[in-house]
């Protein structure tokens, strides 16, 4: 039987989108037709069961060492199995020092969605991470354009070994070396997926140098930016991927990392303080009393939640006062000229 391949990704920053790109040439190379998807651009509800027989793949960044919620999501709603064969690949934060090249952490990412895959029925033939630059900008400068390169570069080798073994029907499970780390480093993904994520959906705002052209709200992979008070306004879908800091063609957007850092000092130091010595008058949770206990922390994590959504609305909001909006963008590390943005040129790519 002929074989087909369809391969799904997500994509912040282009990383995940070339590694797909180079399979999908591999593929193409041996005659096999492959079919390349998008999900920020797919309909879920429209997804059909992949045709019998055929190579699925995934392919998506990590994030807080898990793939992101959309892809996860994705895979955890896609239709089971028709006898077919399925391949996991992350893209991860690499680095170069000197001459080495360091790879990321990929915690749970590929092992999850590769359990939630086999309960439907897959059969794993293969699990790799490629470890691209690190496009997480919010924390440190892009990488150098000649390290971006040399990157690049080694990892068009690793992926088009990978991809010529999958497609000759051998099984790679690469992924099993850094397994012992992965699940170390897994309780980590956790707390990214339901605190850490959502702090760093609130960390953007768009400076006065933007001239509201709309570009980041267009390509915001899950319409994550609406228009608010006439400015940029991120909310909760977002998945920090960085694509539209990376893009933005007036550099209008920053990491306001001065507010992330007063609102933390605010719940640690002051409200949190108060709840709990408030708790501490007008309640008192015998001890031994489990259900006491869990309900007053879910409460504190409401309130912190309920703070959190509510300053970055004010904040948003005095972003209009010039004094207030120059104070935020002198405490963002990000405005520094040489904290660089991350865009692998399609032109350097090509030339790869
Ligand atoms: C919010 C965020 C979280 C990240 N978490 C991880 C991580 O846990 N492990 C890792 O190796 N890389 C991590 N990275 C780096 C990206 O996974 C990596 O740069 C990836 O190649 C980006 O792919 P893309 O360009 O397709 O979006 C993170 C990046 C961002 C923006
Ligand atoms: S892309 Fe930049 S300039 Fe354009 S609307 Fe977004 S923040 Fe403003
Ligand atoms: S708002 Fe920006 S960082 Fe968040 S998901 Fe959209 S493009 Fe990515």
């Amino acid at each position: 039987m002929e074989l087909s391949l369809q391969i799904y990704f997500f994509s912040g920053t282009g990383n995940a989108r070339t590694v797909v790109q180079w399979f999908a040439d591999t593929a193409l190379k041996r005659n096999i037709p492959a079919e390349t998807i998008d999900i920020a651009k797919t309909d879920r509800k429209k997804i059909q069961p992949p045709p019998p027989h055929s190579l699925v793949g995934f392919v998506s960044p990590t994030h807080g060492f898990n793939y992101p919620p959309a892809m996860m999501y994705f895979i955890f709603r896609f239709p089971r199995s028709k006898g077919n064969s399925v391949f996991l690949m992350n893209t991860r934060a690499g680095l170069k020092l000197s001459k080495w090249f360091v790879p990321g952490l990929s915690g749970i990412a590929l092992w999850l969605s590769a359990l939630v895959l086999l309960l439907k029925g897959y059969r794993i033939v293969g699990l790799r991470s490629i470890d691209l630059p690190s496009n997480w900008i919010s924390f440190h400068p892009g990488v150098k354009e000649k390290v971006v390169e040399s990157i690049y570069s080694h990892c068009k080798g690793i992926t088009i070994r990978f991809a010529s073994k999958i497609l000759d029907g051998k099984k790679v499970y690469t992924a099993f070396r850094d397994i012992i780390q992965d699940l170390l480093i897994s309780p980590i993904s956790i707390g990214y997926f339901f605190v850490g994520r959502f702090v760093l959906a609130k960390s953007f705002y768009a400076t006065s140098a933007c001239d509201k052209c709309d570009i980041c709200i267009d390509n915001c992979p899950v319409k994550a930016i609406l228009t608010v008070d006439a400015r940029p306004f991120w909310s909760y879908r977002c998945e920090s991927c960085m694509r539209c800091m990376n893009n933005c063609p007036k550099r209008a957007i920053e990491t306001a990392h001065g507010y992330i850092i007063g609102i933390m000092c605010l719940l640690n130091m002051g409200i949190m303080v108060w709840f709990w010595q408030w708790v501490g008058n007008f309640v008192t949770i015998p001890t031994g009393n489990g259900w006491a206990k869990l309900g007053v922390t879910l409460t504190g994590w409401i309130l912190t939640f309920a703070v959190m959504v509510l300053s970055y609305r004010i904040y948003h909001y005095l972003l209009r006062i010039p004094g207030i909006r120059d104070f935020f963008y002198f405490t963002s590390l990000t405005r520094f000229k040489f904290w660089r943005r991350y865009k692998p040129s399609r032109q350097m790519i090509a030339k790869i």
